[in-house]
């Protein structure tokens, strides 16, 4: 995580975003296309996560949020399920002291109850170990759905009014947002997809509501710093206006969450 990657001069810091969401898709594809077997893909694609953390550490890009497991993927063939599993198990064996080295607070979102105990232990010793770190904070969404997390943030909900902690007539929009996952989290302000395909597949449902999305047909073993500051130039170019008319945005209103 050490060479400095240029920034192109059409971001400058006040146009970054805060907080990235990535769907990172292709692994499976890039690996077909060498004749490899797809779980060759994986493991290229953990060495494009660590670029990818390391580019935020450097534009001081302060949250990262990625997609490596879905509620959906549990469908895929057993062995590469297994292979998933194993290189998510590995990965944090090998990267956590890195990680926490840099400052990197590491968390996770998900059903754990899918998970192994082996996997489970790691993730929650990789999160306490990496607790006060604040230099980026790194989510790694595993058996993560957004329908899954806007239930899930429902259930607590309903379960806090039956207990008689919370008066439903109270539930608004910031009551619903608290309970969702990345709750301590400015919203992603940036959502990448590679691999080709223009679509959300059930990520961060709630929380990208007003996310700039940004496509790219490059599969993720592939995605390099270029790419990244192709999406960071196309963002900055972005005018986000929550809603307002382009008058009141060039008024001044301050439109950040
Ligand atoms: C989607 O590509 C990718 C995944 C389902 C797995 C993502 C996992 C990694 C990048 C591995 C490392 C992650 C961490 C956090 C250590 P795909 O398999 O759907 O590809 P395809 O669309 O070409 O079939």
């Amino acid at each position: 995580m050490t060479d400095p990657t240029p920034a192109s001069a059409d971001a400058d810091a006040s146009d970054l975003p805060r907080h990235i969401a990535i769907v990172m898709d292709g692994n499976g594809r890039w690996a077909q296309r060498r004749g490899r077997p797809r779980t060759f893909g994986h493991r290229a694609g953990a060495k494009t996560v660590r670029l990818c953390v390391r580019l935020c550490l450097e534009r001081h890009i302060p949250a990262l949020t990625l997609f490596a497991f879905s509620s959906e993927n549990w469908k895929r063939p057993r062995e590469e399920v297994g292979a998933l599993m194993s290189l998510f198990m590995r990965s944090l064996d090998r990267e956590v002291d890195e990680l926490h080295e840099h400052g990197v607070r590491l968390r996770f979102i998900g059903e754990r109850a899918d998970l192994s105990p082996a996997i489970r232990k790691r993730m929650e010793l990789g999160e306490r170990r990496t607790a006060a770190n604040t230099a980026l904070q790194l989510t790694v969404a595993i058996s993560y759905g957004g329908r899954w997390d806007i239930a899930q943030a429902a259930r607590q909900l309903a379960q806090e009014a039956a207990a008689g902690r919370l008066d439903p007539a109270a539930i608004d929009e910031a009551a619903v947002a608290q309970r969702m996952a990345l709750a301590e989290l400015p919203p992603p302000d940036l959502f990448i997809r590679t691999g080709g395909d223009r679509r959300i597949s059930n990520f961060l449902l709630w929380q990208l509501a007003y996310a700039e999305l940004w496509f790219t047909d490059t599969l993720w073993p592939d995605f390099s710093a270029t790419d990244m500051q192709h999406a960071l130039d196309d963002f900055a170019r972005r005018e986000r206006r929550f809603g307002l008319t382009g008058a009141q945005c060039a008024s001044g209103r301050s439109l950040r969450g």
